[in-house]
């Protein structure tokens, strides 16, 4: 019987007959995949992660195919009890190494975000922050305050959504949201640019007659955007599903945020991601700005218009 290498990822090598199971092969040779339900297709512990050789083992029996599509695995996820080698070399991982494992992944608090495997994507990120909160906050009731960041964000929501972006978290009176989930690069960051135009005349509209109307305010908001290689995977978190994109691009993207106070200009995005937007679309000014973890100078294009100062404002405070 030809037999067929399986390497597990820093774990060590397995041969593989073509009438074995991965989960078989890889249990006699003393490396512990679990496998609660005894190799019969249902209970999800026994998954890998194939890095390469997908090509080289079987078909998802009848089991693994329904299981899968109830537990929304990704197509590098298989059940290593209904896999068989044919050819080689495979590579892989367990995803199960320990008991603890096991909540993540399956049970009650196993939610479709963790069935999600971390994965490298290029995307844009954009962050939004109100500016002037604070004041508002000091002003008027918590239910106002609440009321204004829910109009604020639904709008804000609505309109990333319209151009294909998804809202990562929302924290205080800020919003992270990324762009380019199902295109290029260049187009992700084309449409996180048009959705920032979109938000501040959105914005814009809503001061003249919402919020200048009921509230004497004017709010104003900071928008920097960068893109990058990032990783992205889910957690489930208080019985919710959570996207969740981390990498150094994150982190530059919201300084981004920030340096628009020192830059007074309301939307700022870093030269790289302006060299893949059609450049004379946009009436722009060019700079650079110390951000923190960045060494020199990073150069950014400012796209927005700068912040109307207290004078300029229907209340003097703000
Ligand atoms: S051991 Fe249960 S699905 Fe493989």
């Amino acid at each position: 019987m030809p037999t067929h290498l399986i390497e597990f990822t820093k774990e060590g090598s397995v041969q593989a007959s073509t009438d074995e199971s991965v989960l078989e092969a890889s249990l006699a040779a003393g490396i512990p995949l679990y496998h609660a339900c005894g190799a019969k297709g249902k209970c999800s512990t026994c998954r890998v992660l194939i890095h390469e050789g997908a090509d080289h083992l079987t078909p998802p029996t009848d089991p693994e195919l329904a299981l899968g599509e109830r537990m929304h695995f990704p197509p590098n996820v298989r059940l290593a009890c209904q896999t068989r080698v044919t050819g080689g070399p495979v590579r892989l991982s367990r995803i199960l190494r320990d008991e603890s494992d096991m909540s993540l992944y399956v049970g009650p608090f196993a939610g479709a975000a963790t069935q999600q495997i971390g994965e490298e994507r290029e995307l844009t990120l954009l962050f939004l922050d109100i500016r002037n909160f604070t004041p508002l906050i000091e002003r008027y009731l918590a239910f106002d305050v609440i009321h204004i960041i829910r109009k604020l964000f639904t709008t804000f929501q609505e309109v990333i959504e319209e151009h294909a972006g998804r809202i990562v978290e929302t924290a205080g009176d800020g919003i992270y949201a990324a762009f380019g989930f199902e295109s290029d690069l260049a187009s992700g960051a084309a449409a996180a640019v048009k959705a920032s135009f979109a938000i501040l005349e959105r914005l814009r509209e809503m001061n003249d007659s919402y919020f200048r109307v009921h509230f004497n305010h004017r709010v104003q908001i900071g928008i920097g955007i960068h893109l990058g290689n990032v990783i992205m995977g889910g957690i489930r978190v208080a019985g919710s599903d959570h996207l969740l994109i981390m990498g150094y691009p994150v982190n530059i993207a919201a300084r981004l945020q920030d340096a628009t106070k020192q830059l007074n200009n309301n939307l700022v995005v870093s030269a790289e991601l302006f060299s893949y937007l059609d450049q004379t679309a946009y009436a722009h000014t060019e700079d650079s700005v110390d951000l923190k973890g960045v060494s020199g100078s990073f150069r950014v294009i400012l796209l927005g218009t700068a912040y109307l100062r207290a004078s300029h404002l229907e209340n003097p405070s703000d």
